[in-house]
């Protein structure tokens, strides 16, 4: 399904967005280059090019973007050609020329030519998004808010769920937590089905969701999808939870690939507090992608030999990517229910200890599951909310930018007893 943006789009909404180009011959480390964008929530990469010739005609296609990023070091000759075109054509916008050489000479060069910042790889997120946002600033753009309608200026956190094996309870996790963390008032959360064939995330909220994923993609397509456009097309949840759901048809689920995700999830970032993903269990490479994106990863397994015996093949397979492998935290789910493993065992066989425990409650599990009403609401002073509300906390409390802030679930709790 098409949607037609529309026409009183809220501009102010992707005003707060940075419209980025990257020029980033092929050359060595320019992967990682790249990677560091995508760590900047309110960053839209509009377009990449990868040779100095076509910058124009690639940026010609785009809105004008805000800050065009130029990887010097491919030609040097080629690179002061392409800026200076650029500073001409469009005096406005910001040129940062990146350089893996710390040569003064082929610095003062790109510096003449019309780059308006140098930076000089490597180099901290932080320094890049501050240079960004200078650029950004100097290109006439008052508007530097990274979140539309979130006062606080802190980095979104990005959590995925995925599963040992079918059924051990990603989606009731990743509900769970995500109402969790919604019924706080000052965050924003986006719960994204990523089970794109099967999942039943909707199903959990009873959300009739009129869009999917599939209806972002074709958007990204045909490059129309701005911000405005993204919150429409999200389902929203009685609890303040906003839904991405998997795609309407199964065969749907195939063309949505890292690309596209990459942008979903960072124009998601550019306007929530939390990502929360629930995973597919095939190891798609949109669910690498995810994983890559995310900052906790939370392997989902129970006592039981296969749980345990996947859960053991997954984490030798996930220890080949350096991107991924650290943020791996175990959950073990249903905990107390009578199982093959204790959890001793368990701990002795992965070789890690657990990182969170969710109790086993069925009956409270299954009303919520089958009224589709999640846990904060259909049982709010159980003891697996109260469970889910420690783990929101915790998730919280171990990010840098929420340390010593008294936790809204700590309060709500404390206010009742
Ligand atoms: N902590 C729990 N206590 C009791 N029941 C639970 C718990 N967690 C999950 N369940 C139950 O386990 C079943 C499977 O859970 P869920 O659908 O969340 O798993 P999943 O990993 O997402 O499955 P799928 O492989 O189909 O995606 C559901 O019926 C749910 O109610
Ligand atoms: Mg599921």
């Amino acid at each position: 399904m098409m949607v037609e943006p529309d026409q009183n789009k809220n501009l102010k909404s992707e005003d707060n967005l940075l419209r980025l180009v990257i020029l980033n011959p092929p050359d060595k480390g320019h992967e990682a280059l790249r990677s560091m964008f995508t760590q900047i929530p309110y960053v839209w990469l509009q377009a990449e090019c990868t040779k100095y010739e076509f910058l124009q005609e690639v940026i010609a296609n785009q809105t004008e973007p805000h800050v065009v990023v130029i990887a010097i070091d491919a030609d040097l000759e080629k690179a002061c050609a392409a800026i200076e075109k650029l500073a001409d054509n469009m005096p406005g916008v910001g040129i940062l020329a990146i350089s893996k050489r710390d040569d003064g000479q082929a610095i003062l060069k790109a510096l003449r030519a019309g780059a308006k910042e140098f930076l000089t790889m490597p180099f901290d997120v932080d320094v890049l998004a501050n240079t960004l946002n200078k650029l950004k600033k100097m290109g006439g753009s008052t508007e530097n808010t990274p979140k539309p309608g979130i006062s606080k200026k802190e980095k979104t956190i990005t959590v995925s769920f995925l599963g040992s094996r079918g059924g051990v309870g990603c989606t009731s996790l990743s509900v769970n937590l995500a109402a969790t963390l919604a019924a706080d008032p000052s965050n924003k959360v986006v719960l994204v089905d990523l089970d794109l064939a099967l999942g039943d995330a909707d199903i959990a909220l009873d959300l009739n969701a009129e869009y999917s994923l599939s209806d972002l993609v074709s958007n990204i397509d045909k490059d129309k999808l701005d911000l405005g456009l993204l919150n429409r097309l999200l389902s929203r949840h009685s609890s303040g939870l906003a839904l991405l759901p998997h795609p309407i048809n199964v065969d749907e689920a195939t063309q949505i690939t890292e690309e596209h995700l990459k942008r979903i999830i960072a124009l998601l970032r550019a306007c929530h507090t939390h990502l929360i993903l629930d995973l597919s269990k095939s190891f798609r490479a949109t669910d690498i992608c995810a994983l890559a994106m995310s900052d906790f990863i939370f392997l989902v397994v129970q006592l039981e030999i296969t749980s345990i015996r996947n859960t053991i093949r997954l984490l030798s397979t996930l220890d080949a990517y350096p991107e991924i492998s650290p943020k791996v935290k175990l959950v073990l789910n249903r905990m107390g229910m009578v199982t093959d493993i204790t959890k001793e065992k368990a701990v002795e066989l992965l070789g890690r200890p657990f990182f969170w425990e969710v109790p086993n409650d069925h009956k409270a599990m299954m009303d919520s599951r089958n009224s589709g009403t999640p846990l904060v609401k259909s049982a709010p002073v159980s003891k697996i909310q109260h469970n889910f509300s420690d783990f929101a906390d915790e998730i919280c409390s171990k990010t840098k930018a929420n340390k010593g802030v008294k936790s809204f679930w700590h309060s709500f709790f404390t206010n009742k007893s």
